[in-house]
């Protein structure tokens, strides 16, 4: 009984009842809010997920440059119909190294998320100089020009250095060797070993077929790492809880 009496005190006074309502609110939010100063990252660390290659980052660039998100997005949602279509839904840990990511909301195309590995190098070549050679109703526009440009990568150590500035974990090595990283990458029958052995799972040699380096080449290359770098037939989800 006495407890209504003191309930109805509260609610027949706004500033008791104002006072009341930010008592709780700060307490719901202390409670949300707290926990995350303690940890480092709300990102869970995946096995296999590593920084780009210099030739990934490059083709990773002109991707932003061309506008390619306006039509394609690299995030596969736990839906059953995408999951299905596409592959394993995308983890936050695959994007933790993108500056910005490129997850995207408009899919005038398919996600490209996991189309890493779907084609063969040539297919995407052709597929960009001329989308309707490969697939006759596409409404995808040609990229013909980015096999003819030759790819800048002169200051290909200073994007490393920029995304190790906010948390990308390149190495002292990684920077240093990053010109040769990408000019091995690209080359047909260059010695590899450095590149392969920083950079699991990159795509090595000419794209292209042109024996200067493109903008094709780089474009191929990252298209060819996408969704590849967790290994899900080993991967299980409680792994990633730690
Ligand atoms: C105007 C919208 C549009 C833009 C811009 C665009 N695409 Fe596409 N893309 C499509 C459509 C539609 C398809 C499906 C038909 C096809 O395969 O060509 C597609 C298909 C693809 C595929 C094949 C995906 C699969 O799983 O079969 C790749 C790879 C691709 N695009 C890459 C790119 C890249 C790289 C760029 C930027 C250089 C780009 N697209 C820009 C609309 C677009």
């Amino acid at each position: 009984m006495s407890l209504m009496k003191h309930h109805a005190k509260v609610e027949t006074n706004v500033f008791l009842l104002l006072i009341g309502i930010l008592v709780t609110v700060a307490i719901g939010g202390l409670v949300e809010i707290v926990p995350l100063f303690t940890i480092e990252s709300t990102i869970e660390k995946v096995k296999g997920v590593r920084p780009y290659s210099p030739l990934e980052l490059a083709g990773r660039n002109i991707y932003i440059r061309e506008g390619c998100y306006n039509c394609h997005s690299q995030m596969i949602r736990p839906f059953r119909d995408e999951v299905e279509r596409y592959g394993h839904y995308s983890l936050a840990a695959e994007s933790m190294y993108d500056h910005p990511f490129q997850w995207g909301s408009k899919r005038t195309g398919p996600d490209l998320a996991r189309v890493g590995g779907k084609y063969s190098n040539d297919w995407h070549v052709r597929h960009l100089i001329d989308p309707r050679e490969v697939v006759p109703e596409s409404i995808m526009p040609g990229y013909r020009h980015l096999a003819k440009r030759p790819l800048d990568f002169a200051d290909a150590s200073d994007h490393l250095k920029t995304l190790r500035l906010v948390g990308v974990p390149y190495t002292d090595e990684m920077i240093v060797n990053a010109k040769a990283d990408l000019e091995a990458q690209a080359a047909p029958d260059a010695d590899t070993e450095g590149v392969a052995a920083r950079y699991p799972k990159a795509s090595l040699g000419d794209a292209d077929g042109n024996p200067a380096i493109t903008e094709m080449d780089a474009l191929v290359a990252y298209l060819q790492v996408l969704g590849r770098m967790v290994d899900f037939e080993t991967f299980k989800p409680e792994q990633a809880l730690r």
